[in-house]
């Protein structure tokens, strides 16, 4: 069944969303992407409710603060509740976000790609980026991600450069989204 774009909204977890978030993740570990760092916090809890507790830790800018700048997690949810992405809003930079990582982060479930949902969900990330009172901010992607380059280019990035990641030997695609 074809997904309607425009009916899918940012949603935060609670804990009525444990099945719904279990069948998400679950989908990413039968693909074997579990090279995600949000995955891999996931499997650490023995509860769903220490996994809300994490991502609220995250959101004061509580957990190691000395490497992780406050970050918010949303799900891209379709009105009856399935899950079709995770992404992150990072408050500010730091040193290392500015080569890699920018301010948005995301992924879509390996079957809800290719049907714009990673579009919607990034666009729907600038209006919660404006509402903290971002002005513009940096997304980027490994120079061989088409999708995520896309993404970024549909929802008006300007590429400045590409940098040679520490973390991965890379290059990374730097992109600036202006929101006002
Ligand atoms: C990258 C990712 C988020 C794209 O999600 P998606 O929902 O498939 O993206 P969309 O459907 O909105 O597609 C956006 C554009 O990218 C293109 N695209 C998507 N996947 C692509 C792929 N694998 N190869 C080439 N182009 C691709 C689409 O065709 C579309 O462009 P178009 O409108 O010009 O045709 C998804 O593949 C994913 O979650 N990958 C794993 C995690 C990841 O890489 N996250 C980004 C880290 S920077």
């Amino acid at each position: 069944m074809s997904i309607d774009l425009e009916s899918l909204t940012l949603i935060q977890l609670t804990p009525a969303h444990e099945t719904a978030c279990r069948d998400f993740m679950q989908e990413f570990l039968a693909a074997g992407e579990t090279h995600y760092g949000w995955l891999n916090e996931y499997l650490e809890f023995r509860s769903f409710r220490e996994f809300l507790d994490f991502i609220d830790t995250c959101a004061r800018g509580k957990y190691k603060p000395e490497i992780y700048v406050p970050q918010t997690t949303f799900f891209l949810s379709e009105p009856q509740g399935r899950l079709l992405g995770i992404t992150r809003l990072r408050h500010h930079l730091n040193p290392s976000l500015e080569i890699e990582g920018g301010h948005i982060g995301y992924a879509v479930r390996p079957s809800a790609r290719r049907q714009g949902c990673a579009t919607r969900q990034l666009s729907l990330m600038l209006e919660r980026a404006r509402a903290i009172g971002l002005a513009r901010v940096l997304v980027t992607c490994d120079d061989d991600n088409t999708g995520s380059a896309r993404t970024i280019e549909k929802n008006g990035g300007v590429l400045e450069d590409l940098r040679l990641s520490p973390e991965s030997g890379k290059w990374v695609k730097r992109y600036w989204i202006a929101l006002e």
